[in-house]
């Protein structure tokens, strides 16, 4: 499943100095953050993670109820803004990483087992989710809790951008199947919100969000 499409960082590098701009995107990163914060575990995570960062739009939402928060992203343009934005803001409990987290052999550079892991519109840029998630679920600490925020199985016309390779949404129930598979139990779905867009096809149309929540079993 590797092709160069999936990897290219090129293009969320070329987009982060811009990337705040889109309003669509702030109120996406707006829902998404809201819907966290609305499923955080009782106890205040102490060790947080982010794949698939961006510029930090939702990072910076979570980081306050986080004692510690690694925000990680493949472009190394948008670990650049959220970094701009931890020095302008003078945070100081969020550690941004530039690290390719579809490859298992970069990921073992992270320290540390995570007791909260979330994430928004990230999970259909990785070339194999289920892959993923189970190595995902060996850098969390038993009874750690994920949040993943992402689209519904969408009609493969979201995208403006036609070349970069991703998967078209997610069909919840096959989600859920790969979470289990990976080992995580308590599944469980929301719409977190809607996109209403003109789609690549030049059609008005509305595409759901999921926030998937789920938790690695205590050992
Ligand atoms: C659609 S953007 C979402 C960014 C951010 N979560 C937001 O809501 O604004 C997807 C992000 O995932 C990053 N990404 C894609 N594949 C990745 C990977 N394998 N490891 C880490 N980050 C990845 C991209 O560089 C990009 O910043």
């Amino acid at each position: 499943m590797t092709d160069k499409n999936w990897t290219d960082t090129q293009r969320f590098d070329d987009k982060a100095a811009e990337w705040d701009d889109n309003a669509r995107r702030a109120a996406l990163a707006d829902a998404v953050a809201r819907a966290i914060i609305a499923h955080l575990p009782i106890s205040k995570p102490q060790n947080a993670l982010e794949f698939g960062c961006g510029t930090g739009l939702v990072t910076t939402r979570i980081a306050p109820h986080c004692a510690r928060l690694t925000a990680v992203d493949s472009s190394s343009e948008m670990i650049r803004m959220l970094g701009e934005k931890i020095a302008a803001g003078n945070i100081v409990n969020i550690e941004p990483l530039h690290l390719d987290f579809s490859r298992p052999e970069k990921a073992t550079e992270l320290a540390g087992d995570f007791d909260f892991v979330f994430s928004s519109m990230t999970l259909h840029h990785i070339p194999d989710p289920a892959s993923f998630l189970h190595e995902l679920i060996g850098h969390m600490s038993p009874g750690g809790t994920l949040s993943i925020a992402d689209l519904d199985a969408e009609d493969g016309f979201f995208h403006d951008d036609p070349s970069g390779q991703v998967h078209h949404g997610f069909e919840r129930s096959a989600l859920q199947a790969m979470l289990e598979s990976a080992g995580f139990t308590n599944v469980a779905f929301i719409t977190a919100h809607l996109i209403e867009k003109k789609n690549r096809a030049g059609e008005q149309k509305a595409y759901p969000i999921f926030l998937v929540t789920a938790l690695k079993p205590k050992a």
